[in-house]
């Protein structure tokens, strides 16, 4: 199979929607390659916290990129996240750097710089995108395109059982506002806004449990294939 027969399954959608881990069991089952986008924008933001710039600024945020040396090694369950050769994986699933990189997500250049990082992801067989902007910027020509979202509640309420199974510490109330307040900034910011592909196929996954939402997209996936 070549890079021409590759193609992409693209899953966007707000925090907590469950995209992240429908986007594992899908690569897993189709043994796919897997892009978790966010990861790229929390590990720019947490360099940037690291190298003490105003996360706000787009010309203090950019020259990061010339020196962003990241990688994923696969784990058992998820990609493992590496920042200049450090294991980083507890650091970034933190509330405090999914607000930062919300932050940083939001210059327009620093997004284009971040393109063909994200593009070089595409392998054979092919890939299964997570982000924002998968559907409608970073791959306009996905074959699959699925905007995934729920409630805010519901999605406040998986947050918090993440961040508790990681062992990490997590309010609820808290989670909901800084919930609230990422979807305000990643749907109203002018470069490349939250929000489903014309051609995406919108699931409501409120109702949903992860092995319903996966089967749903999988037999879309298998009926059109
Ligand atoms: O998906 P995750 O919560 O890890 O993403 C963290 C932040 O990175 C999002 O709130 C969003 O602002 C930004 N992001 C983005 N475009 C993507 C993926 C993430 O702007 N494709």
């Amino acid at each position: 199979m070549t890079n021409k027969d590759a193609y992409v399954i693209a899953i966007d959608g707000p925090s907590g929607s469950g995209k992240g881990s429908l986007a594992i069991h899908i690569a897993r089952e189709l043994n796919f390659h897997l892009l978790d986008s966010g990861a790229i924008y929390r590990l720019l933001a947490l360099k940037a916290i690291r190298q003490e710039v105003n996360l706000d600024q787009e010309n203090e945020v950019l020259p990061i990129l010339d020196d962003f040396n990241i990688r994923f090694e696969s784990g058992a369950e998820l990609a493992v996240p590496f920042l200049d050769d450090e294991d980083v994986s507890a650091e970034l699933r933190q509330e405090t750097i999914g607000e930062a990189a919300s932050r940083v997500a939001r210059h327009a250049a620093v997004r284009e710089g971040l393109l063909s990082l994200q593009r070089s992801f595409l392998k054979p067989p092919g890939l299964v995108a997570d982000g924002r902007d998968m559907g409608t910027v970073v791959f306009p020509k996905a074959r699959f395109k699925f905007f995934l979202n729920a409630g805010i509640e519901i999605r406040a309420h998986r947050r918090y059982k993440q961040l508790i199974n990681m062992g990490l510490s997590a309010n609820i109330a808290h989670l909901r506002a800084d919930i609230a307040e990422r979807d305000e900034r990643d749907q109203n910011r002018s470069v490349s806004p939250l929000k489903p592909a014309e051609d995406a196929l919108v699931v409501d996954s409120s109702l949903l449990d992860l092995t319903q939402v996966t089967e749903l997209v999988l037999s879309h996936i298998r009926e059109n294939v």
